[in-house]
Formats: C-alpha cells, structure tokens, sequence
C-alpha cells in the first residue's frame, strides 16, 4: 500500500504539483530508476525516471500528503500511465497513510505493474478500500518486508474488497513483519496464491491452525516458515498436510520437538523440506510419504550424532548435514541412498584414527557430487589430528597399523578414489 502511495506522489509530480520533489538517478541498461524524496535539491528530475521499468521510491514521511487521497483518475492520466513501462514499483524507507496508498491504487490497473514491494515503511491510519470493489490490478506478486501497520485483526470487511485482486496473487511475501497469524478469512481469499514467504514473523503453533484453516491457500506450492516461533514437528505436520499442492516447506531456524513417531502424513506433493538449523538430535517422523518421493533434505545445523536412517528417506537426492556432530560417515548406509546426486556433510566433528575412519573418500567415489569437500571436512578426534583436514589425516593413517591387516589399504583405496592421492601411490604402498 505505501508502494501505491509513493507512486500516487509520483503522479502528482508529473501533473506538476510541486509540493513533492525527489532527487533521482537511472540506470540506463537496467531500466532502473531509483528516487530519493528526502533529498529535495534537485526538484522534478523524476521525470527521467519516464522510461524506467523498475522504479524504486525511497525515504520521506508523507503524512503531509493524506490531502491528496481524494484525486480522482482522469482521461489525461490514464493516458500517461498507459505508456509508462513500469512493471516494479519498490517503496522503501517512507511513512505513508494508508489512505494514500489506496488513492494510488486506484492508478494501478491502468498500468503494466507486476510487481509490488514494500520495504522498511510504516502505514499510517486505515483507509477504507471500497473503491477497489471487483477491480482487478495486474500486480501478481506483493512484497512486504519490515512493515508496520494497524492490526489486520479486524479489517476483514476493510480487505474484502480487494479480493477480486487478491484471489489472482500468485507471490505473496511478508517479512521481518510481526506477523502473529494470518486471519483465516484472508487465507481463503488467496485462492490462487502459489508462493507464500512468511518468514522471520511470530507464528507460533497455536495460529498454525487459523493461518492454515481448511480452504485457506489451496494452490500454495511453495511455503516458507524460517524463523518463526514454531515448536512443533507434529502439529505443524498436520495443519499443513492439507495444503495438496506443496511441494517445497522450509521449516529452518524453529526450535523444534521432534516425537520419535506418529501418525501425520505428508503430502505426497512435499518434495523438498528444509529442517536446518532447528535443534534437532534425531531426524524426526514422519518424513514426507515414506520419503519415496522426497527429493531434497536439508538437516544442515542441527544436533545429529549420527547420519540419520536412509529407510526414512530412500530417494534423496540432496542431502546436507553440514554443521551436526557426526563422527563418522557408514559407507553402507549412505550406499542405500541410491538416488543422492549431492551431499554437504562439513563442519562435523570426524573421528579420524585408524578404525573410526570415515568413509567420505568412498562415498565421494561413487559419483555424488560433495562441494564442500575437503576443505570443511575436518577431524575432531584423535588429539594428533584434531584440526587437520579429514582428507590429510587419512593420508597420514596409512602409516598407522591397524587389527585389520586391510584397512590401510581400503583407506588408500579411498582416499584415492576420492581423488586426494594419485594411483602412483597405491602402487608404492602395495610394493
Ligand atoms: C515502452 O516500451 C516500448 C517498447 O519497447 C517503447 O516503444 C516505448 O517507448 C516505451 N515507453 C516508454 C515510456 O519508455
Ligand atoms: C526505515 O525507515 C525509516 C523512515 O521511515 C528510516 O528512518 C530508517 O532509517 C529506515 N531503516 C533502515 C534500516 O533503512
Ligand atoms: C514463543 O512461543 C512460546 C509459546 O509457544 C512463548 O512462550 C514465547 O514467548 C514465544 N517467543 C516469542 C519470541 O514470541
Ligand atoms: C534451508 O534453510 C537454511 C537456513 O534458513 C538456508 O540457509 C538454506 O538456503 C535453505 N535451503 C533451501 C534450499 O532453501
Ligand atoms: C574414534 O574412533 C576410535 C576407533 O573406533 C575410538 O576408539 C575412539 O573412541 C573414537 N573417538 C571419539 C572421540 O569418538
């Protein structure tokens, strides 16, 4: 809204009001405008922002401009608008009324605008939105990132009449916003939503179940939940396992409680979840539909001692488990993992002696691709390695003599199939 507003000013500058002024500068092969409104040396030089397609607005308190709600579209206007090639609008830094930004908008579907943003702005009062009833705006995608605004508890009456643009939003993302919940009257009317980033807001367990009511979001595809104040594994499971269509969750950065079992099912639509950074010391059930279909499993950050059972997610095909406290790679068990095309598995605490060898070298032969390998492998344990790079220290274990008569050879062997010694050596070592 404070994005309508901004360009409502912008308007008002090209009907030549000159109580606005914004100092501006283009970038050419960008098609890139981007206005300051606190600094008024250069007054009018908008008008170079004429060609742009991407207008950025940033800085100003515009409460003094509320006035100027009440101009009405006319035929000169609209002809202007039809010309312009804006198709993002970028509202930064600014206190805005909200009445301003619903005068503004009243613009929009007179223009080839896609995208909204609001970044850093703080509206001001409520508006009341019955002029936009059943107008249809081109914007798909409504960015909102560390917003303020009068609580939307009660203004589902205020909102409604912008859901004939609102039911055709295919983005929508509210950020750094204190979002509690998300009334669920207003879910529903995002029918057609497919990307929700409610990121870095206060959603707790207890408003998963009114943000996500039957019939709120039915076309979401992607949902993003980093960040929040979630605990549950379990509840979260089965609020959102009636979303039919997800297929991409990010969970990270919650602390949450994993239950060794229960009877939540995923949808089978769920093809990557990202679980890093949320405390966990066992990866918890369930998985997304006896995880045949899970594509994607970040575990990255967390508390793992051990590689998680790959009967839980036979199909993976990218794996992190980067920054855990895993000692120790079983071949066998990453062998099951027939489909994994990548692995991040560094920043662990690996025991590097002799007989707890870890078998990262093998893996890595086998064809997965491991970008973080050598150089975040590094060994935690026995002292004599402690620091040194995994791929060194099992360079060096081959002068160790082990129970197994093998073993420093398998450990040759894989160290070179990983690349980190050269066949001349293996020769060498077998004499
Ligand atoms: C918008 O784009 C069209 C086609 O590229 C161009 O002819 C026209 O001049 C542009 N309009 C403005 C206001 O730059
Ligand atoms: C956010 O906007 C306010 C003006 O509304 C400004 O004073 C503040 O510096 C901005 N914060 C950031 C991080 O840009
Ligand atoms: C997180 O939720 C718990 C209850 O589930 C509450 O006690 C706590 O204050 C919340 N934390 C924040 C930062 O909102
Ligand atoms: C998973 O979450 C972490 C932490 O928030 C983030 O750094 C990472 O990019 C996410 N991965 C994907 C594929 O979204
Ligand atoms: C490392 O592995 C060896 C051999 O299995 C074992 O004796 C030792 O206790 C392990 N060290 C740590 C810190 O786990």
């Amino acid at each position: 809204m404070q994005l309508s507003q901004a360009f409502a000013v912008v308007l008002l500058m090209g009907l030549q009001l000159s109580e606005v002024a914004a100092s501006c500068s283009f970038n050419q092969p960008q098609r890139h405008c981007s206005c300051s409104l606190l600094d008024q040396d250069k007054l009018g030089n908008l008008f170079q922002c004429f060609s742009a397609s991407v207008l950025e607005l940033r800085g100003g308190n515009l409460e003094q401009f509320a006035g100027f709600a009440s101009i009405s579209v006319d035929e000169s206007v609209i002809g202007i608008l039809k010309m312009l090639n804006v198709t993002k609008i970028v509202f930064g830094d600014l206190l805005v009324p909200e009445v301003l930004v619903a005068a503004v908008m009243k613009f929009m579907p007179y223009m080839r605008l896609t995208e909204l943003q609001f970044d850093n702005c703080t509206f001001l009062g409520k508006a009341s939105w019955l002029p936009m009833d059943r107008v249809i705006l081109p914007v798909s995608s409504l960015r909102f990132h560390k917003v303020t605004s009068s609580s939307l508890a009660d203004r589902g009456q205020d909102f409604s009449y912008l859901s004939s643009w609102l039911e055709s939003l295919r983005d929508l993302t509210v950020t750094q916003s204190q979002v509690p919940y998300i009334p669920c009257s207003m879910g529903k009317v995002f029918r057609t939503l497919r990307y929700l980033d409610v990121s870095e807001n206060r959603l707790q367990d207890q408003s998963m179940g009114p943000s996500f009511c039957p019939g709120a979001f039915p076309q979401l595809q992607v949902l993003k939940l980093r960040h929040n104040n979630l605990s549950s594994f379990l509840a979260t499971c089965e609020t959102l396992h009636q979303l039919e269509e997800l297929g991409h969750l990010d969970l990270s950065q919650n602390g949450l409680l994993a239950v060794p079992s229960s009877s939540c099912e995923w949808q089978p639509s769920l093809r990557i979840l990202n679980l890093s950074a949320t405390g966990l010391e066992h990866v918890p059930r369930p998985l997304p539909p006896s995880l045949e279909v899970l594509d994607k499993l970040f575990l990255s950050n967390n508390r793992l001692r051990a590689v998680p059972s790959p009967q839980n997610y036979p199909a993976v095909e990218a794996l992190s488990l980067d920054g855990n406290l895993i000692s120790c790679l079983p071949r066998g068990e990453l062998r099951a993992l027939r489909h994994l095309q990548s692995l991040w598995a560094g920043g662990n605490l690996y025991n590097c002696s002799c007989a707890g060898a870890c078998e990262l070298p093998a893996l890595a032969s086998r064809g997965p691709l491991v970008p973080d390998w050598p150089q975040d492998y590094r060994c935690a344990a026995p002292p004599r390695h402690r620091g040194a790079l995994l791929k060194d220290a099992l360079a060096a274990e081959l002068q160790c003599s082990t129970a197994g008569a093998m073993a420093p050879v398998s450990v040759l062997l894989l160290s070179c199939l990983a690349g980190t010694l050269c066949l001349a050596q293996i020769r060498a070592w077998l004499g």
